[in-house]
């Protein structure tokens, strides 16, 4: 029988803390057992977690907390489609876009991508003209997960060129306008509820644009992307372009559903349908292997571990890979939003902290801008190195072999640190590091990449009794907003003189 949390946590708390170099010197299979490759197709990815301070004793106590916490209970709910956002009453179904889930579910998702299928290449074959560029606007969930992908895999001989906005402030729109030619010109409106206002505001500033532009029939040039296919009926877009998903398909999830349109859109439905196999690789390995050889599992152990046990408040992620660079901002929403929470599923206090702040940024530019801190500043940050082995681009071998140089020697250099007799010279070292290395970046280990960080903060949700799927932290600012507009306010003195000062009261 499985000890209760509390206990394995005390225990945890109580286990001695031997540095990152006593483990290496210690555990001769270290790699064997904290470094593992995944193959997917096109390439394998290496998930390196040796360079953390967990040991055996430590994985075999996060297993048992696993054990306690029901994972396997919780993972087989998430996959068979069982209600899991317990406080919105829905299912958390993306991985049935991707093939595993409810039978319905699965059918119901082929079903909704043979339709975005078919109008991705009614379109590249010229049915609503010619087509160039694509304003997508959404935010959130309904723009992250996109503005990533397309940036990652459609930066050379992209079919249609693609720009994403999402924020309300009229200088994101202005700079697509300048970009792109109205006549050649498709909006995709990407909104799950298709009420979000800074979504609905920039649609109607696009369609605008589009008419002051000589289109004469602007909304013949609009597709729709989301789960509430009646409004966007209402809001005027024509039955055949609105592509929907299922409402259990969750915003910060959603990559995979119609939302992923303007993915296709830009490099073609077998490359979509690849992401989608490469993200149903880590699907299969997630739902059939147990305890610290599950990947996404092992990964969430250290987050634990870094969280709880070492107080550590924010993890970084560092992308050696220029076209991953939105990949911070896009896991800052996934790992935020779905775990940066208070309380347990059932309302009570979680009884430690949470998710840690998620940051990061690019390599090697971030060495020269961040880095100091993470090797000789007072707080501890577990960081996340990727990189792929082939490059990106087709310039002189060097510029990838010095990137890549730089990504694994600032792992070892946070490990081994160095001694000087100048205490501003010293390096403690003992800082722990994780990589993923791919052997390529291909829209299916894209895809792989993306799935494990969605299965590694379900993961962390389970060991801490969180439901990831629900955001009500969001709600209260927008409800604000919404009365301001209004005009309904009286506020605190300070925001009433900005209101005041702004001109908006
Ligand atoms: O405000 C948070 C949020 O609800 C996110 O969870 C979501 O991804 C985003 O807003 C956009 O929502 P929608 O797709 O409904 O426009």
């Amino acid at each position: 029988m499985a000890r209760p949390a509390s206990e394995i946590w005390q225990e945890l708390e109580e286990l001695p803390k031997p540095t990152l170099t006593m483990l290496f010197a210690g555990e001769s299979d270290r790699l064997a057992s904290l470094c593992s490759t995944l193959d997917v197709p096109g390439g394998s990815i290496r998930f390196d977690w040796a360079k953390t301070h967990l040991d055996e004793v430590h994985l075999k106590a996060f297993a048992e907390l696993a054990r306690t916490m029901d994972f396997a209970g919780k993972r087989k709910a998430l996959l068979s489609g069982e209600v899991v956002n317990v406080t919105e009453g829905r299912a958390a179904e993306h991985t049935a876009q991707r093939g595993l889930g409810a039978e319905e579910s699965v059918a119901e998702a082929q079903n909704f991508h043979r339709r975005m299928a078919s109008l991705v290449s009614a379109i590249h074959q010229g049915a609503l003209g010619e087509v160039k560029h694509l304003i997508h606007v959404g935010i959130g969930g309904s723009a992250l997960g996109p503005a990533l992908a397309v940036d990652a895999l459609a930066r050379d001989g992209a079919m249609v060129d693609v720009h994403v906005v999402s924020n309300i402030d009229g200088c994101a729109l202005e700079e697509a306008f300048a970009a792109c030619d109205p006549a050649t010109t498709l909006v995709a409106v990407a909104s799950k509820t298709f009420t979000t206002i800074e979504t609905m505001t920039n649609a109607r500033s696009a369609l605008a644009w589009l008419e002051e532009n000589g289109v004469s029939d602007p909304y013949g040039r609009v597709v729709a992307l989301t789960a509430s296919p009646g409004k966007a009926v209402e809001w005027g877009v024509d039955e055949t372009r609105i592509l929907p998903f299922p409402e259990s398909v969750g915003g910060r999830y959603s990559l995979w559903s119609s939302i992923g349109f303007p993915v296709a859109i830009a490099l073609g439905w077998p490359d979509f349908a690849e992401m989608l196999e490469g993200a149903a690789v880590v699907d299969r390995h997630f739902a059939e292997t147990d305890g610290a050889d599950n990947l996404p599992l092992r990964a969430a152990f250290a987050d634990q571990y870094y969280t709880r046990l070492r107080g550590c408040q924010t993890r970084a992620v560092f992308a050696y890979d220029e076209r991953l660079a939105l990949l911070p901002d896009y896991l800052q929403q996934l790992e935020m939003e779905s775990n940066g929470k208070s309380v347990t599923a059932g309302g009570d206090a979680v009884g430690g902290p949470t998710a840690p702040i998620t940051w990061g940024g690019v390599g090697t530019d971030a060495q020269h801008a961040v880095f100091q801190l993470l090797h000789q500043g007072t707080n501890l940050v577990p960081v996340d190195f990727i990189a792929a082995i082939a490059p990106g681009d087709e310039l002189d071998t060097a510029h990838h072999r010095i990137l890549l140089s730089n990504c694994f020697a600032q792992g070892a250099a946070l490990m081994a640190g160095k001694d000087s007799d100048d205490p501003a010279r010293a390096y403690p070292g003992d800082r722990p590091s994780a990589t993923i290395l791919l052997d390529e970046l291909t829209p299916a280990t894209f895809g792989a990449i993306v799935a494990f960080h969605e299965h590694r903060t379900f993961a962390n949700a389970v060991l801490m009794g969180i439901n990831p799927f629900d955001q009500f932290g969001v709600e209260l600012g927008k409800a604000i907003a919404k009365q301001i507009e209004a005009g309904n306010t009286s506020f605190d003195a300070s925001t009433e003189a900005l209101l005041e000062a702004a001109g908006i009261k």
